[in-house]
């Protein structure tokens, strides 16, 4: 029997950022959730898009039973390891700096590089036409220092602009890619393969959350073309809107415990992973939800 338990959703910075952020108790992940509680969740989420989980003590089929509970999920094809070195199912990404043995990767290991895209901020597979609904990250071990994972709402940082600005960028179309984020990165050895699979997908700018009916930015490292738009306006232009949207007033940065899970809505947020000693372990396990529609279908 599961111990009687009450969720309850608490903004982790009330006076600060009152709709962002918020932290979960009185819920145990391992088991099989309530009506009650998936509601709750979904709840917690159309308010504050960043839901923090502490004491989780996942393992794998667990957190994908626990996912499917919330939606269905999309399938870990964002990486570039080939399917012998993967050291976990297709239904999780594999978040970590280690190899299928355990190991710490070198620092020049491709894999390694590819992932530090992850530092730039972005939105999960908006690289994908279907891109990501939620993203749920497990810490399974945490390096001592360093590691943090910062947010940045964007609902806010749409309402923050003035109105000519929103009616500029409304009914724009971002081209996204992952060859455009590791270009940022100086990251462009790609095979024929990858580049084909890599292929740029649309996406719209502003769109509309389907249950709230707020506008965000749709913004991401992954978008590197803006339909009409001259390249070096474009790209500028997309510059100028993550440096608005990633100001400190909409940014909640999270510090790791072991066995936290967080959970974010990829539709209303951008997020990045944060520097910390290479030689050390980090091991995260992510699950992510489809948003079964592209965001060319969230119309403001
Ligand atoms: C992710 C991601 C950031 C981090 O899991 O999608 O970007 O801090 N993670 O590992
Ligand atoms: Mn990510």
């Amino acid at each position: 029997m599961k111990p009687i338990m009450s969720i309850a959703i608490e903004p982790i910075d009330a006076i600060g950022r009152p709709s962002f952020a918020a932290e979960v108790s009185g819920i145990d992940l391992t088991g099989r959730l309530t009506d009650v509680e998936v509601n709750a969740i979904h709840a917690g989420m159309d308010q504050f898009g960043v839901l923090v989980f502490h004491d989780q003590h996942l393992g794998d089929e667990e957190q994908v039973a626990f996912s499917r509970q919330l939606g269905p999920l999309e399938q870990a094809t964002g990486d570039i390891h080939a399917p012998e070195d993967r050291r976990v199912s297709m239904d999780l990404n594999d978040i970590s700096n280690l190899d299928k043995y355990g190991e710490v990767l070198a620092r020049d290991d491709r894999r390694r590089l590819f992932g530090l895209g992850n530092m730039l901020w972005h939105s999960d597979s908006s690289f994908k036409d279907v891109p990501a609904k939620y993203s749920l990250l497990s810490a399974r071990n945490i390096p001592t220092a360093g590691g943090n994972t910062e947010f940045a709402d964007m609902r806010a940082a749409y309402d923050a602009l003035d109105d000519a600005m929103k009616r500029e960028m409304q009914d724009l179309i971002c081209l996204h890619s992952q060859l455009y984020s590791r270009g940022l990165l100086g990251f462009d050895e790609f095979t024929a393969a990858e580049r084909k699979k890599m292929a740029p997908v649309r996406q719209r700018l502003v769109r509309r959350h389907p249950k709230t009916g707020r506008l965000s930015l749709y913004l991401a490292s992954h978008a590197g073309a803006i339909e009409g738009i001259p390249m070096p306006e474009a790209r500028a232009l997309l510059r100028d809107l993550t440096e608005h949207a990633t100001q400190r007033q909409f940014v909640y940065a999270h510090v790791w415990r072991q066995w936290d899970l967080v959970m974010w809505d990829n539709r209303v947020t951008m997020h990045r992973a944060c520097r910390y000693n290479p030689l050390e372990v980090r091991d995260m396990r992510r699950s992510t939800l489809t948003n079964e529609v592209s965001s060319l279908q969230q119309v403001p």
